[in-house]
């Protein structure tokens, strides 16, 4: 009987949750999967650091790990360009599945790495690289793979909304709130990619991909972050019955000779406290996705954190496995529009 190997590279805030679920639910994922679902080992950088997993699953030589022949299924969580992305090629080169949180990567290297995945006939997953335990990377791609999709707009970095949200409730400092989201598991390891904007560009270049079917980059994302936003600027937008938030906007521009093109951009907006995404506090995200049939769709969650976005890595694993043990593969992204991008002064 078939089982299905695993291997997780990385053992930080994500990584460790994955590898204690799979632990914790192997009874659950074996009946879900309809396989025995095994770790066949862990990538760290760091071989000395206390872990909660069997010590000789560790390893520090994550090459070798991923072109073992009795893993199936890569899950890659440790962020950063290199060396995820040649690790994550090497695993779809040898016909592994993939599934990744790194959004970072993903924002510059979709288009390679999801030709290398159809190349080989597997899977590669992201479900978690935006808005952590909130489905919305399979809905756009799936649920609403017969519509048009209009517009994604919301809340999509938790560490901006954490700090925004304390320093409006509570004056708390953007410092001592800053180190906090660290501690919690929300931040970046390198934070600058959060308060700065890069992270939730990152995240609309995802959502504007899949949701038009075209290719977007971090790069052709406007990015304004949170650093410049001031205490006294939360106090003068209460006295207008508004907050500030860290908006990630993608839309489809139409252009009046008909042409379409996309727009992307994150900045922090004044909204009213009357909008539902003036509700949206601490860590939490919110999405809203506008559709030409569907209309208005709202997703709202936990969007950082281990054990959230443990919950889409998972989620996006079992699918893998799944498909190893019974076959076939998807959803697949399916990029077949070219549209060009919006400078932010048009829109
Ligand atoms: P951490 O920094 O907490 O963990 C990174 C892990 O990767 C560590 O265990 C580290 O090893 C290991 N690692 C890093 N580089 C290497 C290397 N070259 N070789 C072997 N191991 C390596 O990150 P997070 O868990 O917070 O995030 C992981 C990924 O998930 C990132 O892409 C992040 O953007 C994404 N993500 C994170 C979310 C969150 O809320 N934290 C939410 C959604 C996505 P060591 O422990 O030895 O240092
Ligand atoms: N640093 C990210 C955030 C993690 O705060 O949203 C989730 O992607």
């Amino acid at each position: 009987d078939r089982t299905i190997g695993v291997a997780v590279l990385g053992m930080g805030n994500v990584g460790a949750e994955v590898v204690r679920i799979i632990a914790d639910n192997a009874d659950d994922l074996r009946s879900r999967v309809g396989a025995p679902v095994e770790l066949r080992g862990v990538a760290v950088r760091d071989l000395s650091k206390p872990r909660k997993v069997a010590q000789e699953l560790l390893t520090d030589d994550p090459d070798a790990l991923v072109a073992r022949d009795d893993v199936d299924i890569v899950v890659e969580l440790m962020g950063g360009i290199d060396p995820a992305r040649g690790l994550i090629r090497t695993a779809l080169e040898h016909g592994k599945s993939v599934v990744t949180a790194n959004k970072a990567l993903l924002a510059e290297y979709t288009g390679e790495l999801a030709t290398a995945a159809a190349d080989a006939k597997v899977d590669l997953y992201f479900e978690a690289a935006v808005a952590g335990a909130i489905p919305v990377v399979r809905p756009l791609m799936q649920s609403l793979a017969g519509d048009t999709v209009e517009r994604v707009a919301g809340i999509v970095n938790g560490t901006t909304n954490f700090i925004l949200s304390a320093m409006d409730e509570t004056g708390a400092d953007y410092a001592d709130t800053l180190a906090e989201a660290g501690r919690l598991g929300y931040a970046e390891a390198d934070p600058t990619a959060d308060v700065e904007g890069y992270d939730a560009a990152a995240k609309a270049a995802i959502l504007a991909s899949i949701a038009f079917h075209t290719r977007v980059t971090a790069a052709d994302v406007h990015r304004e972050g949170i650093t410049s936003v001031s205490a006294a600027d939360l106090v003068a937008a209460k006295k207008f019955d508004c907050t500030v938030k860290l908006l990630s906007i993608c839309e489809r521009v139409h252009d009046a000779d008909g042409r379409q093109r996309i727009s992307a951009r994150v900045y922090p907006a004044l909204i009213p406290l009357t909008h539902p995404l003036a509700t949206v506090n601490g860590a939490f995200n919110a999405v809203v996705v506008e559709a030409e049939n569907a209309g208005r769709l709202m997703f709202y969650g936990q969007g950082a954190g281990g054990a959230p976005t443990a919950s889409a890595v998972l989620g996006d694993m079992v699918m893998a496995a799944r498909n190893k043990v019974h076959g076939g593969r998807g959803p697949l992204e399916s990029t077949y529009a070219s549209l060009p991008i919006a400078p932010v002064d048009d829109v």
